[in-house]
């Protein structure tokens, strides 16, 4: 296992990328957007630069790290040397069939294929290619850099040597593991997009601030984030979308709190542009956190 094509530059790519680098494998990333891409690069520069200054890698492991990693727009050529693919696109079934098909058609028949979601099935993603023994799920988190486990979960037809491969790969990347078998939302996207729906549930029914929610679950559970700062971090149309496909899986619990597609539809996205439950261009520091 040598290298590693990452699609989808955004919130997780990009992350994904880093953590690629870092373990020592050849990474390119990938992605339709330049804009993407550039900002990918940029954010990437400065997580490298962090990580030097607080010592957590050092100016050798940065220099190879940065020497193995490419920023690409072209699938097809990225993909004819890939070990493994690791796809990272919005969580829409059209977009990530087409990223499938067209991984299926130029990368070699050894590479395996991994899949980003954080609620889809990977058993039907696997079916957009022709590779289910070698197709599995491994559900990062953000930020990916900071956050310890790699979630990985076996569609129907994936090969315990698959599995094995993509533990290793995950260590490799500094990653701790559990490896589990296929359900709607996995183990953490189902807790977490519950706790987060009810959260918007409560701001929509007049409980209190976002602040003194936020507070409360804190100080009150122990949680080391806000369910409002964590979905500005993720996203709130990312968390919509996984919403939506968690109602439609699992049932009424998961119904998207009105608000929330209120937020969606004003363009209140989360941190990625500036606002989302909070506004990131009056809170400096909430921004540094
Ligand atoms: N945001 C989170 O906190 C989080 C956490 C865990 C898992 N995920 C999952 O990771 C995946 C990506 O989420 P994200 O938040 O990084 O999304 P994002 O919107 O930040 O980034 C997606 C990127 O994919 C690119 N893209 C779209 N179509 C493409 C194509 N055909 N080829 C190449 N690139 C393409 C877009 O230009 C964009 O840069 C989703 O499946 C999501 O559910 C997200």
């Amino acid at each position: 296992m040598k290298n590693i094509i990452v699609v989808g530059s955004g919130v997780m790519g990009r992350g994904i990328a880093y953590v690629s680098a870092i373990g020592g494998f050849t990474v390119s990333l990938v992605d339709v957007n330049e804009k993407a891409l550039e900002s990918a690069k940029n954010e990437l520069n400065l997580i490298f630069a962090k990580g030097l200054e607080r010592g957590k890698i050092s100016p050798e492991l940065e220099q190879q790290a940065k020497t193995n990693l490419s920023y690409l727009s072209d699938l097809p050529k990225a993909c004819s040397e890939a070990d493994l693919i690791i796809e990272a696109v919005p969580e829409k079934a059209e977009i990530k069939k087409q990223v499938f098909e067209t991984m299926e058609q130029y990368a070699p028949e050894h590479c395996l294929f991994a899949t980003n979601t954080s609620t889809m099935s990977p058993t039907e993603i696997a079916s957009y290619g022709k590779r289910a023994d070698r197709t599995i799920a491994m559900h990062f988190f953000n930020p990916v850099h900071k956050m310890p486990l790699v979630e990985i979960v076996r569609g129907l037809e994936t090969s315990d040597e698959t599995a094995e491969t993509i533990k290793k790969v995950a260590e490799q990347m500094g990653k701790e593991t559990v490896v589990i078998n296929e359900f709607p939302g996995f183990v953490t996207s189902r807790i977490s997009c519950l706790v987060g729906n009810e959260a918007f549930y409560m701001l929509q029914e007049g409980l209190g601030t976002p602040e003194d929610i936020d507070k409360a679950i804190k100080l009150g559970l122990n949680f080391p984030m806000g369910p409002f700062e964590l979905v500005d971090l993720v996203g709130l149309d990312a968390r919509l979308n996984n919403l939506r496909y968690l109602h439609e899986k699992l049932g009424e619990k998961y119904r998207p709190a009105p608000l929330l597609e209120q937020y969606v539809k004003a363009g209140r996205l989360g941190r990625k542009v500036g606002k989302g439950v909070y506004d990131y261009s009056k809170k400096e520091e909430l921004v540094k956190k």
